[in-house]
């Protein structure tokens, strides 16, 4: 697939980086200073993600990058160069909803829905882990990704929907 170049102005005191969004190649200049979740939201246009606290405390930000887990808002772009990563616009296949978005709507898992994203992308990475064995596990694996609504319950239920399928 072709490059995606996104118009920036380009000076000295940017870098030139390729992230691999979703499957799609993106070249950026960024600022050292500028954080992988700002790369997503501000120069990908990628507004799945959130920013709830952008200090590593509420999960909402979290993506897969090469498969892993991680905050996007504690991570530069620059130490991603080269990253294949995932967000939640990148989690359906064809048209189909990933089985874990299908769980969270079965489950009723989300009621504003801001941390949903950061949900299902942590549950994601926690299941290809392989340590989530019971509900407990999941509780504590899945404890970086706060909800202020309060929808654990259902949020733990639906991911033992997908877990107990795998
Ligand atoms: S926005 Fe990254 S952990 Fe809260
Ligand atoms: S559904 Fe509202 S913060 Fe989780």
């Amino acid at each position: 697939m072709d490059q995606v170049a996104v118009p920036v102005s380009v000076d000295q005191s940017t870098h030139a980086i390729t992230l691999t969004i979703n499957k799609i190649p993106y070249e950026l200049h960024v600022r050292p200073w500028v954080t992988l979740l700002d790369a997503i939201r501000e120069y990908v246009g990628l507004t799945g993600t959130k920013k709830g606290c952008d200090h590593g405390q509420c999960g909402a930000c979290t993506v897969l990058v090469n498969g892993k887990r991680i905050n996007a808002c504690l991570t530069l772009a620059v130490m991603k160069n080269g990253a294949e990563i995932t967000t939640i616009e990148g989690v359906a296949e064809s048209g189909v909803l990933h089985p874990l978005q299908q769980a969270f709507i079965d489950q009723d898992a989300f009621q504003c829905g801001y941390c949903t994203p950061g949900q299902i992308c942590s549950a994601i990475g926690m299941i290809s882990e392989g340590r989530a064995k019971t509900r407990e596990d999941i509780q504590e694996l899945m404890s970086g990704n706060l909800c202020r609504c309060g929808a654990y319950p259902n949020i733990v239920a639906a991911v033992q929907q997908v877990n107990q399928t795998l």
